[in-house]
């Protein structure tokens, strides 16, 4: 294995003098356009000799995916520049054949709905308990997973979410130990969570607390462009060439060299200062704790107990009992205060903190909410809608081939759905194709609508109409 300096070192230098005649159109020539000099196309090549193939890797790539696995302690770890989305796809093909059961965590993002949906599979929805000061459906028990095991012995995977958007993390390793005793691989979709595992007041991630696969969005808390992923094999239980093999499926066969690099350079930042940086990321963290500590109605949600504990990048605020929601809270912070945050809920919102957070702007946001709160009164708390478990009644690939219709929600009350019907920030679809649409959940879409969340549906039909499945 060659020892380099890393992907952009390497391209810095071999870029300058090369004739590119090869890929991308450009020929990397950022006097002719001035958009190609800020997109860094000065050093976007393809597989040249010498720059290995992410599908194919012996070179530099493979060496910092190498460098990747020890970082974070994995057996093999892939770089990806499709995001978790496909991460997500990869591993739920490499880890299930056709029409496999397994139990799925219902708060999981719609990638992994996506996924199963694509390979036919099978799931058994664990329905999460309550995280009552957000109010969302995202704690996810050792015991609970049992039990649907339990109860659906053929199951040959579990796919949860930890942490949540709202930094809700589940006690994996004995949810680990749960899955395990009973034969199957539990998959984690960590994307919130790549900063995991470095200590300094962050607790540990999956990859420590035995997942047998783990996927990262290297993008959402680390430093690292869009896009950029990282899925990690964590275990025998999984096998890493099939996974090869999915990745190159799901992924371009000209993934971009500045992504690669992007998450190259990344891994190396943390090889070298992550004790630095994710201390003094704490510490600003807890300058915004101290600073907010005396909010009167406005709240920053941080409970921990034995089920579940919040991780301390987000700050969540919750509205909950004010006169205010979450949506007229962003608002305020982006109007008043040029502060812009990650996503509005009902009751919260969630500001997402990084590395790359300067203490001015973190002072800056404390002082915000704190004038903010000082401005906003207390009201009744507003009602939370609940949302009965749907019915199945049939998988949602099932009703593919079918025939659809666009109704009024109000009439389709009854009616099998044909859509996935999701808030996006988080993605979490509320409604799967192949389920019945409950009494609630008209009550459910006027709710999220009148405090501002925009819902969406795959047919595009929300918030007029819906589509269901004709009945014949
Ligand atoms: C929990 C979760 N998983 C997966 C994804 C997809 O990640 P990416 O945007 O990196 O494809 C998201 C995106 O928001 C997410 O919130």
């Amino acid at each position: 294995m060659i020892k380099s300096e890393g992907l952009l070192k390497k391209l810095n230098d071999y870029c300058p003098g090369a004739v590119p005649m090869h890929m991308p159109g450009h020929k990397r020539n950022v006097q002719l356009a001035e958009y190609l000099g800020k997109l860094g196309a000065d050093v976007d090549i393809t597989e040249i000799d010498g720059f290995d193939d992410l599908h194919d890797a012996d070179g530099v790539i493979a060496e910092g995916m190498e460098r990747a696995d020890r970082l974070w302690g994995a057996k093999r770890s892939f770089f990806c520049v499709n995001g978790s989305t496909g991460g997500i796809l990869a591993t739920v093909f490499a880890v299930l054949e056709d029409g496999d059961e397994l139990i799925c965590a219902r708060n999981c993002h719609k990638a992994v709905y996506n996924a199963m949906e694509l390979r036919r599979a099978k799931p058994h929805f664990l329905f999460p308990e309550k995280e009552e000061q957000s109010g969302t459906d995202c704690i996810v028990t050792a015991g609970t997973v049992a039990a649907m095991l339990d109860k659906y012995p053929a199951s040959k995977a579990v796919i949860i979410t930890s942490p949540t958007y709202e930094g809700v993390i589940c006690d994996v390793k004995a949810i680990a130990d749960a899955v395990h005793e009973r034969g199957a691989v539990l998959i984690v979709d960590e994307a919130h969570g790549a900063h995991l595992g470095f200590g300094c007041g962050f607790p540990d991630g999956a990859v420590k607390n035995g997942a047998d696969v783990v996927i990262h969005s290297l993008h959402k808390t680390l430093p690292s462009l869009t896009q950029t992923a990282m899925v990690h094999v964590c275990s025998e239980r999984v096998d890493s060439d099939k996974l090869a093999r999915c990745m190159a499926i799901f992924e371009t066969s000209s993934p971009s060299y500045l992504l690669m690099s992007s998450i190259d350079c990344c891994v190396r930042l943390l090889e070298e200062r992550s004790e630095e940086l994710f201390g003094e990321w704490y510490r600003r963290l807890k300058l915004f704790e101290e600073k907010t500590a005396a909010l009167k109605h406005l709240r920053v949600m941080k409970k921990t107990d034995a089920m579940y504990a919040i991780e301390p990048s987000k700050l969540v605020i919750s509205t909950r009992g004010t006169s205010i929601n979450g949506r007229e809270l962003m608002n305020m912070l982006r109007d008043q205060y040029s502060i812009e945050l990650e996503m509005a809920a009902s009751d919260y919102v969630v500001a997402m903190t990084g590395m790359g957070d300067t203490e001015e702007n973190i002072l800056k946001f404390a002082d915000a909410v704190c004038e903010i709160d000082g401005a906003v009164g207390l009201a009744e708390m507003r009602e939370r809608p609940n949302v009965d478990e749907p019915e199945r009644c049939c998988f949602s690939w099932e009703t593919a081939s079918k025939e659809r219709e666009a109704m009024d929600i109000s009439a389709a009350v009854g009616r099998v759905s044909a859509e996935y019907v999701w808030a996006y920030p988080p993605g979490i679809p509320l409604l799967i194709p192949g389920e019945r649409i409950g009494g609630d959940f008209e009550k459910l879409i006027e709710s999220r609508e009148q405090a501002g969340i925009s819902m969406k549906s795959t047919f595009f039909a929300l918030p007029q109409k819906i589509y269901v499945l004709k009945e014949h």
